[in-house]
């Protein structure tokens, strides 16, 4: 496995592999993201993977200086999966003095999670633009947990004609259904047991959904009177929304939705997902 800080010598290595999986992270890897590694390796045959907590999708009032780190343990967990390539650039390599270009998705970006952290998603989009031209990859793996990221990189991908496919894969989670997430390392004893009330409210609209409930307002209602259930709760949104163009539905339709929420338990943000229907 080669560990490589800069562009220069990042492309050099790419060049050996016809084709290559990517695997972007912010580090603080854990078995979600160690799942994307393994399924990019078996379908391109070789994998790389980004390690950079990224300044511009985080707001200035937001976690970017706590956000979790450990570059030795990533490194170890990457070696023994057999990542071949791993990019650690600065923020001075990916932002030089005088970056002063974005990337700016459509409508997707402007509901959710776009509404709660303005300006998120066009860091997002910009740092994972930049990573597609310099590491070139095959195809580029995501985990469905960020499911809105999930539609605006592949909308990005789609809008501006990048040679490559976008992968979603399943979200992965712990024994009690807490989808694996870095920021989970915030969470006290006791809010880590009352996170589970996000997937819990999740299912509940699932339930609903199973016995033939179509109508988006009772789906989030559901979900809100579970997420009631739990006072170290504090809800930010739930949604029951169109699947790619993530507009809140009255009916859902033939073809299923998103059903999403965003939870603080503390000072701790959390969110995830399901899809119904499919
Ligand atoms: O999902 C993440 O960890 C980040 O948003 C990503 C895609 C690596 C971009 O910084």
């Amino acid at each position: 496995m080669q560990v490589i800080e800069t562009i220069e010598t990042f492309r050099t290595a790419r060049s050996r592999y016809p084709r290559l999986g990517l695997v972007p992270t912010m580090g603080f890897l854990h078995e979600g993201h160690l799942s994307l590694v393994r399924r990019a390796k078996e379908e391109c045959g070789a994998v790389a993977v980004s390690i950079f907590v990224n300044p511009t999708q985080f707001a200035a009032n937001e976690d970017f200086s706590t956000y979790p780190r450990d570059m030795e343990r990533d490194l170890s967990l990457l070696r023994e999966i057999q990542a071949d390539l791993v990019f650690t650039p600065t923020p001075a390599t990916v932002y030089p003095p005088g970056h002063d270009t974005g990337v700016e998705v459509g409508t997707v970006t402007n509901v959710l999670e776009g509404v709660v952290r303005p300006g998120h998603f066009r860091g997002v989009a910009t740092v994972v633009c930049k990573l597609f031209n310099i590491v070139q990859p095959t195809k580029a793996y995501f985990g469905q947990k960020d499911a809105q990221q999930c539609v605006v990189i592949a909308k990005m991908a789609r809008d501006l004609d990048m040679p490559l496919e976008v992968v979603v894969c399943p979200t992965v989670r712990e024994a009690d259904g807490l989808a694996m997430s870095s920021r989970n390392s915030y969470l006290k004893p006791d809010e880590r047991r009352a996170a589970t009330v996000l997937r819990r409210a999740l299912a509940a609209a699932e339930a609903r959904f199973s016995v033939g409930e179509r109508s988006g307002e009772t789906l989030r209602q559901a979900m809100l009177e579970t997420l009631a259930t739990e006072p170290m709760g504090s809800v930010e949104y739930v949604s029951i929304a169109d699947r790619r163009s993530l507009t809140e539905l009255g009916q859902v339709p033939a073809d299923g939705a998103l059903a999403s929420l965003a939870v603080r338990i503390g000072k701790t943000r959390l969110i995830d997902n399901v899809i119904l229907g499919s």
